[in-house]
C-alpha cells in the first residue's frame, strides 16, 4: 500500500504531484507528502491525515520547481503523524526519499547508523534508506542508491531525490509496484499509471532489483550490478476520464453503475452468441495441459477470495476436477499438495497484494501452471503468470471491490465453460443453456440498475441496526460473505456471512430486533432449503431482508423487505446477487455519514504481508 510519485520536466510540479496522488489517495490516505526541489533547496510539506489536509497546507505555501516527490501513506512501521508521513530526508535535507514498503532489516540498520551518527526524527523503517544513501553518496546518486538498495531486505518501492543532482529521479523496485510515465521532455514515477494518465500513456513496468534514473531528457534503466537493462514501452488503453468520478458522488457508486458495461467488456471477444465459441486468448494452457490436470488451487485475498470461492462451484460442477481454495495468506504457510500437474488459479484485482503474489510463487516453485484472473495490465502477477486472462473493468478507485468482483465472476463462468469443453463434462444441452444464460447477464445487470429506489428504503430502515446476518447457501454463500465484507468495509457494521443451513448451530443466538438478517433466496437447487432457514429466523423474530428472483411472490410472506433480481443460472447467480448487496452497503454506509471510498484503516492495494 502506500502510494508514490514523481515528476521531472519543464512543467511546475507541485499540481502535478498532488494530482497524482490524488489518484493514488486508494493505497492509504494516512498522510501524505511532497518534496520538491526548489532554488537548490529541498522543500518537504506533508501532513497526517488525508490528502485534502496537504492540499490545505500547500495553497498559501506551495513550493515552486519542476522537480519533485510525493507520498500517500498506508501505515505499517509508526502511527500515522507528521513525523512519520513522507518524504523523508538525510541529516541534511540534501537527501529525499519515498517509499511503499516495508523494510524488514531496518531495525539493525538503523542502530548502525545511529552509531555512526545519524539523526532519526521518526518511528518509520524508511527513514534508514535516506540515511543510508546519504552515507554511500559521493557525487552519484544513481550509485549511492544502488548500493543502498542492495543492502535492503523486504520490500520497496522508491523514489529518492538529491539537492546537488537537481534534475534527477533514482528508484527502485522489489517486491512493491513501481511504473515509469514516458513523455516529451518530462517523465514520470508512480505506484500505478493512474497517477500520470491525463500526462502520457507511455509506460515502463519496473521489474524487481531494477533502478530506474529519471531525467527530463530520458530514461535509462539499470539491474542491481549497474548493467543497462531494455524494455519495451507499454502503450496503456485505459484514459484519465475513468479515473474520475463522472458525476457520481462516490467512485463505489460509479463503478456499481459501471458493471454492465464492465461485463459487457469481459466478455466481448470471448463468448461468441453466433458461433458458440469460447475464446480465451492469453489462457496460457494447452489442450493437453487441460487434459492432464489432476487439481486447481485457487489463490486470492478479500474479495477476490469470494469470486474463487464462487469458481470452486463451478469448476467443480461442470469441469469436474477438484478444487482447493486457499487465502493467500494460508496456502503459502501450510505445505500444500501441488505437482506438475496442478494449476494455480490466482485471481486479484490489483494484481500486487503481496500475500497473493507469494502464494502465486510458492505454487510455481512446487511445479504448478499458473494462470492468472487480474484487471491490471502489466501487474505482477500479470507478469509472473504462465497465462492471463484480464477483466476489463477499467481502474477501480473505491477501496471496496465491485465491478472487479463481478468481473472476475465473469472470467471464470468463461474458463469453467472452456475447460469443461475440453475435458467433455458438459453435454452440449447445458452448454447452451450457460451461454444464453451469461450471455444476459449484462443486459440484466443494466436493468436491474435503471430501478432501485426499494433499496435505498431498505438502507434507510436498517442503517442503524447493531448487526447484520447475510445467510446463502450453494454459490451464494460466497455471496453472503462478500455482502457481509461490503458492509463491514464501507459501514463499520458488524456482519458475519454464513452458510445458511449453519445458521442454527450458532448465529441464530444473536437473532433480536437489533439485527437484520440478509436472506439471499434467488431461485435454485437450495431455494426451498433458504426459505426454511429464514422461517427458522423468522420464528425468532428476526428482521429479514431478501435478495429474491424477479417474479418470486411467495418470498413477501417470509421477509420484511424484499429486493428482486433478475433470474438467471444459479451458478451465475452471484454475478446479479452482488448488485444488490453492493448497494445496500453503500447506502448504509451513507445514510450513517461515513467516507465511502477511503474507509478507515484500508487501503485499496495490500502490498505489504
Ligand atoms: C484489499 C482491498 C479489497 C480486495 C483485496 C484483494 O483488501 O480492500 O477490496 O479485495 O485487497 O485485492 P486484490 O487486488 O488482490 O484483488
Amino acid at each position: 500500500m502506500c502510494g508514490i510519485v514523481g515528476y521531472t520536466g519543464g512543467r511546475e510540479v507541485c499540481p502535478i504531484l498532488v494530482d497524482g496522488l490524488r489518484r493514488l489517495e486508494y493505497r492509504g490516505y494516512d498522510s501524505a507528502g511532497v518534496a520538491i526541489l526548489s532554488d537548490e533547496r529541498i522543500e518537504v510539506c506533508k501532513a497526517t491525515g488525508k490528502l485534502s489536509v496537504l492540499e490545505s497546507v500547500l495553497i498559501d505555501n506551495s513550493p515552486n520547481g519542476v522537480l519533485g516527490i510525493g507520498h500517500t501513506r498506508w501505515a505499517t512501521h509508526g502511527r500515522p503523524s507528521d513525523e512519520n508521513a513522507h518524504p523523508h530526508s538525510d541529516c541534511t535535507g540534501s537527501i529525499v526519499v519515498v517509499h511503499n514498503g516495508i523494510i524488514e532489516n531496518y531495525l539493525p540498520l538503523k542502530t548502525q547508523l545511529i552509531a555512526n551518527g545519524h539523526k532519526f526524527v521518526s518511528e518509520t523503517d524508511t527513514e534508514v534508506i535516506a540515511h543510508l544513501v546519504e552515507e554511500a553518496y559521493q557525487g552519484d546518486l544513481a550509485e549511492a542508491v544502488r548500493s543502498t538498495v542492495l543492502r535492503l531486505e523486504g520490500s520497496f518501492a522508491l523514489a529518492v531525490i538529491c539537492r546537488e543532482q537537481p534534475d534527477l529521479i533514482v528508484a527502485a523496485r522489489r517486491h512493491s509496484p513501481l511504473v515509469v510515465g514516458l513523455g516529451e521532455n518530462e517523465n514520470f514515477i508512480a505506484s500505478d499509471v493512474p497517477a500520470f494518465l491525463p500526462y502520457t500513456k507511455k509506460v515502463y513496468f519496473i521489474d524487481d532489483d531494477t533502478l530506474a534514473i529519471v531525467k527530463k531528457s530520458g530514461v535509462e534503466l539499470r539491474s542491481l550490478d549497474g548493467d543497462p537493462i531494455s524494455k519495451d514501452v507499454f502503450e496503456v488503453t485505459w484514459n484519465a476520464d475513468m479515473a474520475e468520478r463522472g458525476g457520481y458522488e462516490h467512485f463505489m457508486l460509479k463503478e456499481i453503475h459501471e458493471q454492465p458495461t464492465a461485463l459487457r467488456e469481459t466478455m466481448r471477444g470471448r463468448l461468441s452468441s453466433e458461433t458458440a465459441d469460447v475464446t480465451l486468448e492469453g489462457l496460457g494452457l494447452s489442450h493437453e495441459d487441460i487434459l492432464k490436470l489432476n487439481k486447481i488451487v485457487m489463490i486470492a485475498c478479500g474479495t477476490a477470495y469470494h469470486a474463487a470461492m464462487v469458481g470452486k462451484y463451478m469448476i467443480e460442477g461442470l469441469v469436474r476436477i477438484p478444487v482447493e481454495l486457499d487465502v493467500a495468506s494460508e496456502l503459502r504457510y501450510r505445505d500444500p499438495i501441488i505437482d506438475n500437474n496442478t494449476l494455480a488459479l490466482v485471481i486479484s484485482q490489483s494484481g500486487e497484494t503481496a500475500d497473493t503474489l507469494a502464494g502465486m510463487r510458492e505454487a510455481k516453485r512446487r511445479g504448478a501452471k499458473v494462470l492468472a484472473i487480474t484487471n491490471v495490465v502489466g501487474s505482477s502477477v500479470a507478469r509472473e503468470a504462465d497465462g492471463v486472462l484480464y477483466t476489463y473493468a477499467g481502474p477501480e478507485i473505491a477501496v471496496a471491490s465491485t465491478k472487479a468482483y463481478t468481473t472476475q465472476l465473469m472470467v471464470l463462468s468463461l474458463v469453467s465453460l472452456y475447460l469443461s469443453r475440453v475435458r467433455g463434462t458438459i453435454s452440449t444441452e447445458r452448454d447452451a443453456q450457460l451461454r444464453r444464460a451469461l450471455w444476459y447477464i449484462p443486459e440484466q445487470a443494466d436493468l436491474f440498475l435503471s430501478e432501485y429506489q426499494d433499496i435505498i428504503g431498505c438502507a434507510d430502515r436498517y442503517h442503524n441496526f447493531a448487526g447484520f446476518l447475510y445467510m446463502g447457501r450453494g454459490p451464494n454463500l460466497a455471496s453472503a460473505l462478500e455482502g457481509a465484507l461490503k458492509i463491514k468495509e464501507i459501514a463499520y457494521i458488524h456482519a458475519e456471512g454464513y452458510a445458511a443451513g449453519e445458521m442454527k448451530h450458532g448465529p441464530i443466538a444473536m437473532i433480536d430486533p437489533s439485527m437484520a438478517t440478509v436472506a439471499i433466496a434467488t431461485k435454485g437447487r437450495t431455494y426451498e432449503k433458504v426459505l426454511s432457514n429464514m422461517q427458522e429466523v423468522k420464528a425468532r423474530l428476526g428482521e429479514i431482508i431478501a435478495i429474491a428472483s424477479t417474479h418470486d411472490t411467495e418470498i413477501h410472506s417470509l421477509a420484511d423487505k424484499v429486493i428482486h433480481v433478475p433470474e438467471t443460472e444459479e451458478m451465475l447467480s452471484p454475478i446479479l446477487n452482488a448488485l444488490p448487496l453492493q448497494l445496500l452497503a453503500y447506502y448504509v454506509a451513507k445514510f450513517r455519514g461515513h467516507e465511502i471510498d477511503q474507509p478507515r484503516n484500508l487501503a485499496k492495494s495490500v502490498t505489504v504481508e
